[in-house]
């Protein structure tokens, strides 16, 4: 008996098991096709055969990070051979490939049969839901968690990542030395497969650092949309192109915005700055509407990020302030896929307002309000400039600079 994917020319093989497994409730040819299809992005499907007939399968999704076991079904005469255990052991293997950090299912609490084997895989109960296959029939949710590990670079990451660890390393070592307090929630919402955007609120010079970081117990690394100039830069330039963000020509954007896209479709983490600069009241400005259009364009999800904090060490205005013992907290949001074809107003005034309550959440929680503080928004009782004042300060840095430039290049001529 061998395990093996799944072809077109199965499917009347897997359409004459799900009759014999569940007659009236069974997928039709239709649901079979259209799962097939959905190999490899999002599924995986596999069939037991031997002597060239088809004696099982099992059906795996993948979406956004979570695996789930849709189906393990093995023929009526050929059960209690550890059919069913190669099929789930051939699922749990993708699952880890894929990077996925558990597997769930959904089974009736009375299909000893099937309860069992999913024991016996390791998984554990850990929801009921009552009545869910009618009158009595109670389904359970079990889960089993797999063991931790840097899912494979080929089905993650395109690219090679030779600065990212040490990167990564450094990072560690400032914070120590910063004694920095960094509290994290909700790390989970960032996928640990597949592309998606993180919408990072902007509030300091690090938060490209912060935010990458919190995508690390998912095991992604982050790619950033930056502005040119870090990457023309001297110093930041070759470490900015080895970590693979993402140059933004202002003059451009196209260009950058297409990159991004073959990126998420690649299965990338992209990290971008919905206000695409720093606010200086602290509080979220205008969203461009390229975060929502990108995801539905690449069909990932949107995960909201919130940091608070950031601002106290290096930020606009201020001077760098690296003493140690300051607190800086994260909160991850929950994922949302914004359709495509979506209402790219709509959409993003729906993420700005999931940010903006987030937000509010996260400071409210900051161990630190102290009334006049410079670091906290006027609304929350501090000193920094309100949304409108911080926008005439915006539009002033934008007309110093337009003249700086016009200065320059007469000079040059
Ligand atoms: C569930 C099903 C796939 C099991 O397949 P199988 O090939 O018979 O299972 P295996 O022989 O590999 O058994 C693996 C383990 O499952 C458990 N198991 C299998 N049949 C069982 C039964 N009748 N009662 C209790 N436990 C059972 C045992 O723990 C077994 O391990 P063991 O042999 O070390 O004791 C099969 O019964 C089936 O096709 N059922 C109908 C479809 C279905 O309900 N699928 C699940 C929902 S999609």
């Amino acid at each position: 008996m061998i395990v093996r994917p799944a072809s077109e020319g199965d499917v009347l093989a897997l359409l004459s098991l799900e009759r014999e497994a569940f007659g009236a409730t069974a997928w039709s040819e239709v649901s079979i096709r259209a799962e097939l299809s959905g190999v490899p992005a999002t599924r995986q499907v596999v069939v037991a055969e031997a002597d060239g007939a088809v004696l099982g399968y099992a059906v795996l999704l993948v979406v956004a990070g979570t695996a789930d076991v849709l189906r393990v079904v093995v023929a009526t005469g050929h059960r209690g051979r550890g059919i069913g255990r190669s099929l789930m052991s051939e699922l749990m293997s993708e699952a880890k490939r894929r990077g996925c950090p558990a597997v769930l299912l959904e089974v009736e609490a009375d299909n000893e049969a099937a309860g069992g084997l999913y024991a016996r895989a390791g998984f554990s109960v850990i929801d009921r839901r009552g009545g869910y296959y009618g009158p009595g029939r109670d389904a359970l949710i079990m889960s089993c968690t797999l063991s931790a590990g840097r899912p494979p670079a080929a089905t993650v990451s395109p690219v090679r990542d030779l600065t990212y660890p040490p990167v990564v390393l450094a990072v560690k070592a400032a914070f120590k030395a910063l004694d920095l307090r960094l509290r994290m929630r909700g790390t989970e919402h960032i996928p640990a497969f597949g592309g998606a955007v993180l919408a990072v609120n902007h509030i300091s010079y690090i938060d490209f650092i912060i935010s990458g970081y919190a995508a690390l117990p998912s095991n992604r690394w982050v790619r950033f949309m930056a502005k040119k100039e870090l990457f023309d830069h001297r110093v930041s330039g070759p470490i900015m192109r080895s970590l693979h963000h993402i140059e933004v020509d202002r003059g451009s954007g196209l260009a950058s915005y297409a990159t991004a896209l073959d990126y998420l479709r690649a299965g990338q983490v992209i990290g971008i700055f919905p206000e695409a600069t720093i606010s200086r009241s602290f509080e979220l400005k205008e969203f461009k509407s390229g975060v929502v259009r990108m995801a539905a364009e690449a069909g990932v999800p949107v995960v909201p990020v919130i940091l608070w904090g950031t601002q106290r060490l290096y930020t606009k205005d201020h001077p760098r302030d690296f003493s140690r013992g300051k607190t800086v907290l994260v909160t991850v949001g929950q994922p949302f896929a914004p359709p495509s074809g979506a209402n790219l107003v709509a959409e993003t005034g729906r993420l700005k307002a999931e940010m903006a309550r987030l937000l509010d959440e996260t400071i409210r929680s900051y161990p630190e309000m102290p009334a006049g503080a410079w670091w906290l928004p006027a609304s929350y009782g501090g000193s920094a400039p309100t949304l409108q004042e911080a926008k005439e300060l915006d539009s002033q840095e934008m007309r110093s600079r337009a003249a700086a430039r016009v200065a320059q290049r007469r000079a040059a001529s």
